[in-house]
């Protein structure tokens, strides 16, 4: 399948692994560029420009493209970073939530990198068309880890594309060749996967996450800061995260502002999630997923997730009657 993401980036698959902070290291990434879509090493937040650069080391031995996602708000010396990008040679770096996102682009285009940033409604799609962002990600509310929760991942997908010419791709709530069809059958470039990616063997996924994760249905996420304002994460407050429910979001999801005015319970469930976050117990700590995570039933190999993927364009000839 032809798509202006595989064109571009010299891919057979047009998927991209999201970059995921604290699970998308360079052995996913790596994995996934291998097998043929494009692996993206994720830089969470507290990211050393060091850390980025050797994970660009273990991705780039694969010999295939590959790219890195940033969080605009977290990264303080966008310089360094800048340094670090240049000589690793990403076919694709993408700058999310916050943060100068023109203060990117200007360098990743003198450094030839091609730039993509997460949008969750059209407003934010015409901000960075308008800035000059290469590729826009349409994340919808269904997605999991951190974004915007406005607008689903197909009317959101809708109005982009009928909007805006700047090549597209879809991410939130894909999990199957059959939603890597969808989007490309409406005209997005390709598909942009987190969670199903999250839970392969190559993440960097903790085990007791790994397994609530493959366990976790369609119905079992939410959206909400309470993880945030119990990290005191920094996160800019428009932008909470998909998590699975647990004993956490059961009391404190929909109470967020409850809790910010209430700094004794702010400070007990802070110690609770950090002493759960230490002890693996995701009962009490955060695990990022979308709503796709109830199609993920078993552990594979990223490999096996891309050819899984790749499905889609038989589906597509099937329903193009070819
Ligand atoms: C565990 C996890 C961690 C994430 N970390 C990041 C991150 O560090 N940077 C980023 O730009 N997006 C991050 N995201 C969001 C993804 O880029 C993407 O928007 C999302 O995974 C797509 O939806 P899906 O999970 O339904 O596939 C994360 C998502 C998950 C599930």
């Amino acid at each position: 399948m032809q798509t202006w993401l595989t064109e571009h980036a010299q891919i057979d698959v047009p998927v991209i692994s999201a970059p995921m902070g604290g699970v998308a290291g360079g052995a996913l990434a790596r994995a996934v560029s291998a097998a043929g879509a494009l692996g993206m090493v994720g830089a969470g937040p507290g990211t050393d420009p060091d850390w980025i650069a050797r994970e660009l080391d273990v991705v780039a031995s694969a010999g295939r493209p590959f790219g890195v996602g940033l969080l605009g708000w977290a990264v303080t010396d966008v310089d360094a970073v800048l340094a670090v990008l240049a000589p690793a040679r990403p076919v694709l770096v993408s700058v999310s939530y916050g943060g100068e996102l023109s203060d990117w682009v200007a360098g990743l285009h003198d450094a030839g990198i091609t730039v993509a940033t997460q949008v969750g409604t059209l407003d934010d799609a015409r901000d960075a068309d308008a800035i000059g962002v290469d590729l826009l990600v349409v994340r919808g509310a269904e997605a999991g880890g951190h974004g915007r929760n406005q607008v689903a991942t197909l009317p959101l997908l809708q109005a982009v594309l009928d909007d805006v010419d700047t090549p597209v791709v879809a991410a939130g709530g894909i999990g199957t060749a059959r939603g890597v069809a969808a989007v490309v059958a409406a005209g997005a470039a390709g598909a942009w996967v987190g969670t199903a990616f999250a839970t392969c063997r190559e993440a960097a996924t903790a085990a007791p996450a790994r397994e609530a994760l493959l366990a976790a249905g369609l119905e079992d996420t939410v959206y909400t800061r309470v993880f945030d304002l119990a990290q005191g994460a920094g996160w800019p407050a428009e932008f909470g995260g998909r998590a699975l429910t647990n004993a956490v979001t059961r009391t404190w999801a929909g109470r967020e502002q409850e809790l910010e005015a209430r700094p004794p319970a702010l400070t007990a469930l802070a110690d609770q999630v950090a002493k759960a976050r230490a002890d693996g117990d995701v009962a009490f700590a955060p695990v990022w997923a979308g709503q796709a995570v109830g199609l993920v039933e078993r552990p594979r190999t990223a490999a096996e997730l891309v050819a899984e993927l790749a499905r889609a364009d038989a589906l597509l000839r099937r329903a193009a009657g070819l």
